[in-house]
């Protein structure tokens, strides 16, 4: 799964079911703790930094009976030496994973890349294109309170521009039929979102609008050096306790993590009764493995 441009509300809808009974038998039963013998191997390959999803697709891999293999960026790995990523992923392939899971920059064609490869790959962040799961997760957490997304108002907070979480958005909005409102500082709007998307100047008017504010990570990595004021931004786009009182009782609060505190949200906004921010990190674990499962039906077909 590179994109979700492919997929019908109904697929999503399914996986969305499946996600949320696969957490109620977690939570009933304790967490297989072997692989069944002849079970194959998952390779998450992490060409770019992260803890949240290389971390929930490891837990959901083993959940699923997967053996996860990490290559992680900054750990040591033949890269180092000079050795490319398709070289690197060419060889993995070699040692006959089930699946793989890849994040990498956008300098890498994800797409052309599964087209090529034997086995399913599962896109976990690619460059600015996409993070299909990261989107499908925040769904299924409002989809748990909501039961649909059909006309729920999603406000987006921030570095739109560089943000791969509301590339996915607006895919996955086009199939769940939900709207997207985007409050973004000149220079973090997105030119492609535009016509799609209620735009909001002022944060005030956009959390009044929203069922569900989404604030974004100012991703500095991506800003070629320009200069940024983190006191200037959160005065105008932050989340504070007192940016959020226009925001409605019983809206939602959440964030795909990591979080700059004191930039885009104060800490003391996860203990608003609001937030789901947590609720998000523990469901992306259940969303994967149900996701994983549909793979593995695929796989033992
Ligand atoms: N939300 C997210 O992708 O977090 P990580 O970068 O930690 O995986």
């Amino acid at each position: 799964m590179i994109n979700l441009t492919q997929h019908s509300k109904i697929t999503v809808e399914s996986l969305f079911e499946k996600s949320l009974k696969v957490k109620s038998d977690f939570k009933k039963s304790a967490v297989q703790k072997t692989w069944p013998e002849g079970s194959g191997t998952a390779a998450l390959l992490f060409f770019e930094s992260s803890t949240r999803t290389r971390f929930s697709f490891e837990s959901a891999a083993i959940r699923a009976g997967y053996y996860p293999l990490v290559l992680d960026i900054n750990t040591g790995t033949s890269l180092e030496k000079g050795e490319s990523v398709i070289d690197t992923i060419r060889n993995i392939e070699a040692m006959r994973p089930s699946f793989f899971v890849i994040r990498c920059d956008k300098n890498f064609d994800l797409q052309k890349l599964s087209e090529q490869i034997s086995v399913p790959v599962i896109n976990a962040g690619w460059g600015i294109q996409g993070h299909p799961t990261q989107a499908l997760l925040d769904s299924l957490t409002l989809f748990e309170k909501w039961q649909t997304l059909e006309n729920k108002k999603i406000l987006f907070v921030g570095d739109v521009k560089h943000s791969r979480v509301v590339a996915s958005h607006l895919e996955l909005s086009k199939i769940l039929n939900y709207k997207i409102g985007l409050c973004a500082p000149q220079e973090f709007q997105r030119e492609n979102a535009i016509l799609d998307c209620l735009q909001f100047d002022k944060l005030e008017t956009g959390l009044r609008w929203a069922d569900a504010v989404i604030a974004l990570r100012v991703q500095k990595e991506r800003h070629d050096g320009k200069n940024f004021d983190s006191a200037t931004y959160r005065l105008k786009y932050g989340l504070t306790e007192s940016s959020i009182k226009s925001l409605g009782s019983s809206a939602f609060i959440m964030h795909p993590g990591p979080i700059n505190y004191g930039t885009e949200l104060d800490e003391n906004i996860l203990q608003d009764s609001r937030s789901l921010i947590l609720k998000q990190v523990e469901n992306g674990v259940f969303l994967r493995e149900a996701l994983i499962r549909n793979i593995d039906k695929e796989i033992n077909a």
